[in-house]
């Protein structure tokens, strides 16, 4: 059996058994919660600390609702009203916050490896998760999207996956990608425009395409993402609506996908730039199943670090 996580930073390497577990304790423990109608007391006496630096509307909510339901306490850092503004450091705002004890904290920060840093300096016994750190790594999303696709397709040898958009700026992708090459997804397909592209290098095992119609031309889940404009320092991009027309999902182009493709979004999502409205609301939309599954892949992550 793969060893128990006591920090989670990213997918990259962890074993196709442990993302399996993972995903087969969200399962069961969304049905032991019967669906968040049920409190669990698995974590009680545990103290979660969400220390977000960046915004965020699914993933902070997620893993407090997550917390919550397995009876941990949980505080919430307010970035706005914290001390950082008066130039404390993080590692200073760590060490504040860890001596009024703490059992994980959850971070997301705009410098990719903020939580390996975290994890070497936090205090022993004081389990770290990334809940998204610069374009590096969104490893609960990635769980949480295949967990999304296993309820559909557990097929994953005859899948082809595409991932469109901003690749290169998106930790979401490269959690996706983790994730998804380590179930043994027969095809992951990235496109975007060239500017918004990894290095061929970074991931020798996918194909590449510039062209939306050519890479969703049969494929079984569709995973669409936004412009972050944020990570961009100045990039030539086409305006929104040449950049829609291109890259954009649209029912025509959903037509062109294998049926029943599974249409998903990691959220929040820019309507009408990458994504059609009637697409997003339509009957192959799983992006609120996605939000939904959130809870439970970080109910079954705080459950692997705080187990004792
Ligand atoms: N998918 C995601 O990370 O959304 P938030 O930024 O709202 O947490």
């Amino acid at each position: 059996m793969s060893p128990r996580l006591r920090h989670l930073s990213t997918l990259q390497n962890l074993p196709r058994e442990t993302i399996e577990r993972l995903l087969d304790r969200a399962e069961a423990l969304r049905d032991a919660c019967a669906h968040g109608t049920r409190k669990l007391e698995i974590l009680k006496g545990r103290t979660v600390l969400n220390l977000f630096f960046e915004p965020s509307t699914r993933t902070r909510t997620s893993f407090e609702l997550a917390a919550r339901r397995l009876g941990a306490d949980v505080v919430n850092f307010d970035l706005g009203f914290s001390s950082t503004s008066k130039g404390e450091e993080l590692f200073d705002t760590l060490h504040t916050l860890e001596a009024m004890h703490l059992d994980a904290i959850i971070v997301r920060h705009k410098e990719s490896g903020t939580p390996d840093e975290l994890v070497r300096h936090a205090m022993s016994g004081v389990s770290v998760i990334n809940a998204g750190d610069g374009n590096r790594a969104h490893p609960t999303q990635g769980l949480l999207d295949a967990l999304t696709i296993r309820q559909h397709r557990p097929d994953f040898e005859n899948l082809t996956v595409v991932i469109c958009g901003d690749i290169q700026h998106s930790r979401v992708a490269r959690s996706d990608i983790h994730a998804l090459t380590a179930l043994g997804v027969k095809e992951i397909r990235l496109c975007g425009p060239t500017t918004l592209m990894p290095a061929a290098e970074e991931f020798p095992a996918v194909q590449l395409f510039d062209d939306f119609d050519q890479a969703i031309a049969g494929a079984d889940a569709a995973i669409m993402l936004r412009l972050q404009k944020e990570r961009m320092a100045s990039i030539d991009l086409p305006d929104e609506v040449a950049y829609f027309n291109r890259y954009g999902l649209d029912k025509r182009r959903l037509a062109l996908a294998a049926k029943g493709c599974l249409v998903m979004h990691p959220g929040p999502i820019n309507r009408g730039i990458e994504i059609a409205s009637d697409v997003a609301d339509g009957a192959q939309s799983r992006i609120l199943e996605q939000v939904g599954n959130g809870v439970f892949i970080r109910m079954a992550v705080l459950n692997e670090v705080l187990a004792r």
